[in-house]
C-alpha cells in the first residue's frame, strides 16, 4: 500500500492536530509546563484539597469557604453506592473481573438519568456529576475489598474525598501525611489537555449523550496499557530490578528485545513531565515520613539509568520521565497495590472528563473527523460456492 501522502490530510495519531478549546488545563510540552485552572502545577496541587480542584475546574474559580462547604455537603450527599452497583460488583468479584473492568462496568450502573436535558455548563452544584465523581472512588474500593473477601465500607460524613477513598479501601482512617500524598496526586492527574481518554469523553458528549456514558467511555480508553495502565508495569520492573546494580543489565536486556520502559516517553512532554516532579516531591515527603527511603532511592536510581539507555537506545527522540514513573513510587508508598494504579487515576480523572464534557456539550457541535479511505472499490459479487481461497 503506498503511504499517505500529507496532501490527503492525514496525521496519524492526530499528532498535533487541535480538536477543542479548554479552559481546564494548558500543556505545554517543550517547556514542560502545566497549568491547572490559571494555576501553575506546583502552585496548586500540593496545597488544594481534591474538592477544592473540582470546584475550580467546573466553576472557574476557587471556592469561598461558604461554597466549598455547599460543594462538599452536596459531594457527601451524592457519595453512597446506590444497591444495585454493589450487586454487580459482588458478581463481578465472583469472576475475577480486573479491577479497571469492574469500575467500567460499576460505573455504568450510575446512570443519571440519561436522556433528560443536559446543562451546557454549570452554574449551580451539577448534583448528578458530583454524585457521579464523588461514586468512582467507592466502586473501587468496594469492588476491591469484595475482590479480597471482604464486605465494602461506606464512606464517612467526616472525612474529605481523599481520605474516604484511603478509608474505604482499608475501613481505618489514614494517617494526614497519607491523605496529603494522595491528595496532591489527585490534583496532578484531575487533566491534562486532550489525552485519549479525554478526547473519547468529549467525542461521546459531543453526541449529546450522557455523562456516564462519556465517563464510561473514557475509562475504556484510560485502561490502555500505553495510556492510564503504565504505572503498574512501571512499578512491576523496579521489582524485577531489585538492587541498582542490576538496573542497568535489566534495561538494556528489555531494550535490546525491543521492549519499552514503561514510565518513560510521551506523546507531547519532549522534556521531563512536570507531574513526575511535583508527584516525586510528594513521594519524598511521603517516604521521610514513613523512615523508610530505600525503596525511594532504588526509584530514583533507576530513572537516572533509564533516561540514559533511552537517549542511548533512541537518540534524538528525547524520551523523558514521564507522570507514570513517580505514580507507582507515590501509590505503592500508600500502600495500594498495583491492580489499584490505574483505577486510582480514574478516581481523579473522571473530574476532568466531566469538565471536559461540559465544554464540548456548550460548543454544541459534534466531533466528526474524516477518514481516508484506501480499500478497494469495484468489486463483482461472487456467489458463496463458487468463492476460493
Ligand atoms: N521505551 C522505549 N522506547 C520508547 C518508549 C519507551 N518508553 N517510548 C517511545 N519509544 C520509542 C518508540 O519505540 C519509537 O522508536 P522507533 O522510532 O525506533 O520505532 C520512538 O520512541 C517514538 O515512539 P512513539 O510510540 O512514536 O511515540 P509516541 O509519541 O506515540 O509515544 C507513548 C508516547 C505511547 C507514551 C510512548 O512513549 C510509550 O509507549 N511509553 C511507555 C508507556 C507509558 O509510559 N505510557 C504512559 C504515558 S503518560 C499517560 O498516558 C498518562
Amino acid at each position: 500500500m503506498a503511504a499517505l501522502s500529507v496532501k490527503d490530510g492525514f496525521v496519524p495519531g492526530l499528532e498535533g492536530v487541535v480538536a477543542a478549546e479548554t479552559r481546564l488545563s494548558r500543556v505545554d510540552g517543550l517547556a514542560g509546563e502545566l497549568v491547572i485552572g490559571g494555576f501553575a502545577l506546583e502552585e496548586l496541587a500540593p496545597k488544594a484539597s481534591f474538592e477544592e480542584v473540582v470546584y475550580l475546574l467546573w466553576f472557574g474559580d476557587l471556592p469561598t469557604a461558604k461554597q466549598l462547604d455547599e460543594f462538599r455537603a452536596a459531594w457527601v450527599a451524592g457519595s453512597e453506592l446506590p444497591a444495585a452497583t454493589v450487586e454487580l460488583l459482588r458478581a463481578a468479584a465472583r469472576e475475577q473481573v480486573p479491577v479497571m473492568d469492574a469500575l467500567r462496568m460499576g460505573a455504568s450502573t450510575l446512570s443519571l438519568g440519561a436522556g433528560s436535558e443536559p446543562d451546557e455548563a454549570p452554574d449551580t452544584v451539577d448534583r448528578e456529576a458530583l454524585a457521579l465523581v464523588a461514586r468512582f472512588s467507592g466502586v473501587v474500593a468496594a469492588y476491591w475489598r469484595l475482590l479480597n473477601g471482604s464486605e465494602p465500607v461506606m464512606p464517612r460524613a467526616d472525612l474529605g474525598h481523599a481520605a474516604n477513598y484511603l478509608y474505604m479501601l482499608s475501613g481505618k482512617v489514614p494517617d494526614a501525611a497519607r491523605v496529603r500524598a494522595l491528595e496532591t496526586y489527585l490534583n496532578t492527574v484531575v487533566d491534562h489537555g486532550l489525552n485519549a481518554s479525554t478526547f473519547t469523553a468529549r467525542v461521546i458528549a459531543s453526541t449529546g449523550s450522557d455523562l456516564v456514558s462519556a465517563a464510561v467511555g473514557a475509562v475504556g480508553a484510560l485502561k490502555g496499557p500505553i495510556h492510564g495502565g503504565a504505572p503498574g508495569p512501571a512499578l512491576d520492573m523496579v521489582f524485577e530490578i531489585g538492587e541498582l546494580e542490576n538496573a542497568e543489565s535489566h534495561m538494556r536486556a528489555k531494550l535490546e528485545r525491543g521492549e519499552r520502559l514503561m514510565g518513560f516517553g510521551h506523546r507531547v512532554y519532549k522534556v521531563r513531565d512536570p507531574r513526575a516532579d511535583v508527584l516525586g516531591t510528594a513521594a519524598q515527603q511521603l517516604y521521610e515520613a514513613s523512615g523508610d527511603m530505600a525503596f525511594y532511592r532504588l526509584v530514583q536510581g533507576v530513572e537516572a539509568l533509564a533516561v540514559q539507555l533511552l537517549a542511548e537506545y533512541k537518540p534524538g527522540r528525547n524520551l523523558q520521565t514521564n507522570v507514570e514513573f513517580y505514580t507507582a513510587l507515590l501509590l505503592h508508598g500508600l500502600g495500594l497495590p498495583t491492580g489499584l494504579f490505574s483505577p486510582t487515576f480514574a478516581v481523579s480523572r473522571v473530574a476532568g472528563w466531566l469538565g471536559h464534557a461540559f465544554e464540548q456539550r456548550a460548543t454544541r457541535r459534534l466531533i466528526r473527523p474524516k477518514s481516508v479511505f484506501v480499500g478497494e472499490q469495484g468489486r463483482r459479487w461472487v456467489e458463496l460456492g463458487m468463492r476460493v481461497g
